[in-house]
């Protein structure tokens, strides 16, 4: 069955970014010059993908705003004869249909997911989350799809990580360790290092059967106390196959500052009107870091 329809859970409250996000959500912070969300939208489109659903909650309105039609600014647009940008505005609301459902109580990504589910009804699906954008020549969501094409099996994109950074992931047992693709025995959300079962991290791409939902929606809060996707995934590989798949790509994840940071600067080194200046003003700074560097470490050694 071909995969129309996909999930964005975007109701979090983007605490690893306060106070930025005080009162901004954090999938409308700008990576270059397009909010986050963005990223994770057009991948889906060019994966594919023809319906989303994106699950918000009160005080997310700008994230509706910014995929609807703003017929104002067009007209303004149009009268200042700006027409580049015109189209670049028009587009947004044309990427794909989407649907909003606005989360009552956020209780984590499990019960979000579980939002979507009279919306993608009886059908597989996709889930992204935003926070993780993934830069490859083949969109990760696509790889992911041709892959379910062949297995028909939730599959669950996955990527090393060191030890000590697994209580921030959900990880993976595998059954064995094939590449790229492995069957998955068992699933836990953010173990210990010493409790992590494997270094096989699960990334923000999802593809699931409609079997989560009923689990999803008797599932009982978990780490953090809540609703976790993990818990519910955990349960359905137990009663079926479940697949995880080492994804050929970069990714990052933009709800940390760092990652954050490093997107932005990886994405505008893309650019080829940006990337000249940035280039040359960032071997300045390393430059001029090195020579700081230099002094610190002379004046140390004179003390
Ligand atoms: C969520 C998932 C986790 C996954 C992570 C990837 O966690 O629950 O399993 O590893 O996304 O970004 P969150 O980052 O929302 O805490």
């Amino acid at each position: 069955m071909t995969i129309h329809k996909a999930v964005i859970p975007a109701g979090g409250w983007g605490t690893r970014f306060l106070p930025a996000t005080k009162s901004q959500p954090k999938e409308m912070l700008p990576i270059v010059d397009k909010p986050a969300i963005q990223y994770v939208v057009e991948e889906a489109v060019a994966s594919g993908i023809t319906e989303i659903i994106i699950i918000t909650r009160q005080d997310k309105s700008i994230v509706e705003d910014y995929f609807t039609r703003s017929v104002e600014l067009e007209t303004w647009l149009c009268h200042q004869g700006k027409t580049d940008l015109l189209e670049v505005v028009k587009s947004i609301s044309n990427l794909a249909k989407i649907h909003f459902v606005r989360e009552k109580h956020p209780r984590g990504l499990g019960y979000a997911v579980a939002s979507a589910w009279e919306l993608v009804g009886d059908e597989p699906f996709a889930v992204l989350l935003p926070d993780d954008i993934v830069i490859a020549s083949t969109p990760c969501l696509k790889q992911m799809l041709d892959l379910y094409d062949k297995l028909h099996s939730p599959i669950i994109a996955v990527q090393k990580i060191p030890l000590e950074d697994a209580q921030r992931y959900g990880i993976i047992s595998p059954e064995t360790y094939d590449y790229p693709c492995c069957l998955i025995r068992d699933l836990v959300e953010k173990p210990s290092f010493e409790q992590s079962p494997s270094d096989l991290a699960i990334i923000g791409r999802y593809i699931l059967t409609p079997a989560i939902f009923p689990l999803l929606v008797k599932a009982s809060p978990g780490i953090g106390g809540e609703i976790q996707l993990t818990d519910s995934l955990r349960i359905l590989a137990h009663q079926q196959k479940m697949y995880g798949y080492q994804f050929d790509g970069t990714r990052f994840d933009v709800g940390d500052k760092l990652g954050f940071i490093m997107a932005n600067l990886t994405l505008a080194l893309q650019r080829s009107d940006l990337k000249p200046r940035l280039k040359r003003y960032l071997e300045k700074l390393v430059g001029n870091n090195r020579q700081s560097n230099l002094y610190l470490t002379e004046a140390n050694r004179s003390m």
